[in-house]
């Protein structure tokens, strides 16, 4: 008889678990069968003796078969899937898929919400008015086969277990593992039906892995078993010691991707996106020099291609274009302000420490049950590098909540002020390869 005990008791006592029972084990808990305490303990398990290899592509493979496959064959162009291990301001999907679109690769993204300190793209689409971004199986295709991408969340239909697991992780200290970041990801980017996947992999203070070390093994994990099911994979290791732009937290994300669209994003978001999307169009077969490709996505962005793309999907996902496309203003949470008490250098903003104080404004969740704010968040005013004086505002937050003073503190604390300058943080440390080299990259 199939006992889920046993499972969970082989992995504490890390003892390999047979292929077959942690089949069983993923596919009963998708469907119901299974409780969350159990799935709970077997999660902490998982978290403190890990995986081996081959329990890790089980995991992946069970993940992934818990719901349907996509079938995307009737597709026209190259189909690119795109992910982040998750970060703080980390708006890059809102601005790569409609301009890798624009250029007309088809990318088909199931995404997931805010995990701990760390923002969702999921979330972030859901701040705009009317958008409901999980999606049936059909309108998915439908949506990508007309406006040349779509995202969309884990559904009863599509990776079903990771829809459930993830947001288990998020309440019991289970989000850092590597195997269940695998697993996660892997699951829905192989549920995709895909040609090739870019993967952006963060390391850092506001990374799920702090250690450069951990995120290159990450790195190196997702690669082997992107290429072992066939899709030809890469990943940049990229910097999240520090906010990724100014803007933390829902709305004030869907603003900047917009300015980013618009070709007025701040510099680092930027440098990213052209980064990235460097490595996306060379794994679609584009062979030109970096600078060419960086021309090319610049001219999508300035002939106003990739912004129509954004606006096409906005439209197809019941949102209100209206709103995004006259940079109409919601009546936000009231606004405060923190002011430098210091004059020097900003020498480090703790990306950790923001996403924090944009949960504790409203932004995130702190249980499961826990509703989002889409309109809390933090917008910082200055960038690493930069010079400040007394009275200068270094941040603006926007929450609903009656915890000012806590919020403040928590932005105060988590931006360094030093006497000597501080360099700017460079957004991209290196490309991966598939044996988990890290290689210099430049544009
Ligand atoms: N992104 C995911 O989809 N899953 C994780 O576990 C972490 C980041």
């Amino acid at each position: 008889m199939f006992n889920p005990v046993e499972i969970i008791k082989l992995k504490r006592e890390n003892r390999p678990i047979p292929k077959d029972s942690l089949t069983r084990f993923i596919k009963e808990y998708a469907s119901g069968r299974i409780p969350d305490y159990q799935m709970s303990a077997f999660l902490m398990a998982v978290f403190l003796q890990g995986m081996t290899v081959e329990e890790m592509v089980t995991l992946v493979h069970s993940m992934r078969d818990s719901g349907k496959v996509l079938d995307l064959s009737d597709i026209d162009g190259f189909k690119l899937g795109k992910h982040s291990t998750g970060g703080v301001g980390d708006k890059i999907s809102l601005v790569l898929a409609p301009l890798l679109a624009s250029m007309g690769i088809s990318i088909p993204m199931i995404s997931g919400r805010g995990l701990g300190h760390s923002g969702g793209t999921l979330d972030k689409l859901e701040s705009i008015p009317g958008l409901n971004p999980v999606v049936s199986l059909a309108k998915f295709k439908r949506v990508l086969k007309k406006v040349g991408f779509v995202i969309s969340g884990q559904t009863d239909e599509l990776v079903p277990a990771d829809r459930r697991m993830y947001s288990l992780r998020d309440v019991t200290a289970t989000i850092e593992s590597i195997p269940l970041v695998v697993g996660s990801i892997m699951s829905k980017k192989l549920a995709e039906d895909l040609d090739g996947l870019l993967l952006d992999v963060k390391t850092g203070k506001g990374a799920f892995f702090r250690s450069q070390k951990d995120a290159i093994h990450l790195a190196k994990l997702l690669i082997q078993v992107g290429l072992d099911f066939g899709v030809e994979t890469r990943a940049l290791l990229t910097d999240m010691d520090q906010p990724t732009g100014c803007a933390v937290g829902n709305w004030l994300e869907v603003q900047e991707a917009i300015q980013c669209l618009r070709g007025e994003g701040p510099s680092d978001t930027m440098e990213l996106v052209y980064s990235l999307g460097i490595v996306a169009l060379r794994i679609a077969g584009d062979v030109d020099a970096p600078g060419e490709i960086v021309s090319k996505l610049q001219q999508s962005i300035s002939s106003g291609r990739a912004l129509e793309k954004f606006f096409a999907y906005v439209h197809e996902l019941g949102g209100d274009t209206s709103v995004i496309e006259k940079d109409k203003r919601f009546p936000l949470p009231r606004e405060h302000q923190v002011l430098s008490q210091k004059a020097g250098n900003l020498s480090a903003i703790d990306a950790y420490e923001i996403g924090m104080a944009s949960c504790l404004a409203g932004a995130g969740r702190l249980r499961m049950e826990d509703d989002v704010d889409h309109f809390a968040g933090i917008l910082l005013k200055k960038q690493v590098g930069e010079g400040v004086e007394i009275g200068e505002p270094l941040a603006t937050f926007y929450t609903r909540k009656d915890i000012k003073p806590e919020i403040e503190n928590q932005i105060r604390n988590a931006i360094t002020i030093s006497e000597t300058p501080g360099k700017p943080v460079k957004p991209v440390r290196g490309e991966i390869d598939r044996n988990g080299r890290l290689m210099s990259f430049g544009i």
